[in-house]
């Protein structure tokens, strides 16, 4: 089974399309001629970007101003999703902290969680019946190389990652006889235009960074192909092997001491 074609009902969605990887999967998806549903909380960010794609690709996009962290503003979201023709579901937004839990703001920690994981299961959940009736859909979860590995300072972050990241694999095996595809993207780092960015990418070597337009093409590629599990970069390949095989006593010393000079 392929991909479902784009047609003029039914909609890729993309959650965190207000920057960064976001950005370059609704790009990638559009000039594939799929009309979007872009998702994230910052509403004149998402309005530029479907005028943007509108002009450029002749698509229809839509925009849903949405706090993914709040279940009741998710809520009509999901449900909008479980009744419409969903093509593509891209679970993508997601957020980080660096530095001891302890000392981190501790309510924010819990909502990371609620972004980072439950709101993928419960998106998730909402397209699922209707793939499964139409024998075909892609799902696309964002999670990353921070979820193969314990990582002291980024603790949150990376017990989120290691849902989604089980969670797409896991899913995966069971969607291949329903016809939908599940493709974990894993990235290690990802170079965006979010200013956010700055700070914690100075900290790390320009040659690990891949570019997001990258990134979102071969991951799309991947999705097509239903492919379980895409890493961009060689050097990003290296880090997550030895973060999915290596001993874990190990990975997170060195991991916990990498990740204390990105913050903590
Ligand atoms: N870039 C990397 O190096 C890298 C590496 C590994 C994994 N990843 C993963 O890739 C995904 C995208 O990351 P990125 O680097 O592109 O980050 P980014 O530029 O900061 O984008 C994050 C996106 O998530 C959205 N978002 C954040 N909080 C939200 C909320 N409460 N409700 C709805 N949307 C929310 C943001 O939009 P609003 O602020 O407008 O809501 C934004 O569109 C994340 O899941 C991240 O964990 C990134």
């Amino acid at each position: 089974m392929s991909l479902p074609a784009p047609t003029a009902e039914n909609r890729a969605v993309v959650t965190g399309s207000s920057s960064g990887i976001g950005v370059a999967l609704a790009e990638e998806l559009a000039s594939r001629g799929y009309s979007l549903i872009l998702v994230a909380r910052r509403e004149e960010l998402l309005t530029a970007l479907a005028e943007k794609l509108t002009k450029k690709y002749g698509i229809v996009a839509e925009v849903r101003a949405v706090d993914l962290s709040n279940r009741e503003q998710r809520a009509p979201l999901a449900k909008e999703l479980a009744s419409r023709d969903i093509a593509i579901l891209c679970n993508n937004a997601g957020v980080a902290t660096f530095g001891p839990l302890a000392k981190l703001d501790l309510d924010y920690e819990r909502d990371i969680m609620e972004l980072n994981a439950v709101a993928v299961q419960d998106l998730t959940l909402a397209v699922l019946p209707n793939m499964i009736e139409r024998r075909s859909g892609g799902i696309l979860v964002t999670g990353s190389a921070a979820g193969n590995m314990p990582i002291p300072n980024n603790a949150t972050y990376a017990a989120s990652k290691a849902f989604t990241n089980t969670f797409a694999e896991s899913l995966r095996g069971e969607m291949k006889e329903h016809g939908v595809h599940v493709t974990l993207l894993a990235p290690g780092p990802v170079r965006t235009d979010n200013p956010d960015q700055n700070e914690v990418g100075s900290k790390i070597p320009e040659f690990i960074w891949v570019t997001a337009a990258h990134t979102a093409k071969i991951t799309i590629d991947a999705l097509a192909r239903n492919k379980m599990r895409v890493v961009p970069g060689l050097i990003s390949k290296g880090m997550s092997l030895a973060g999915q095989f290596g001993p874990r006593s190990i990975t997170s010393v060195v991991a916990g001491a990498a990740y204390k000079k990105l913050g903590g």
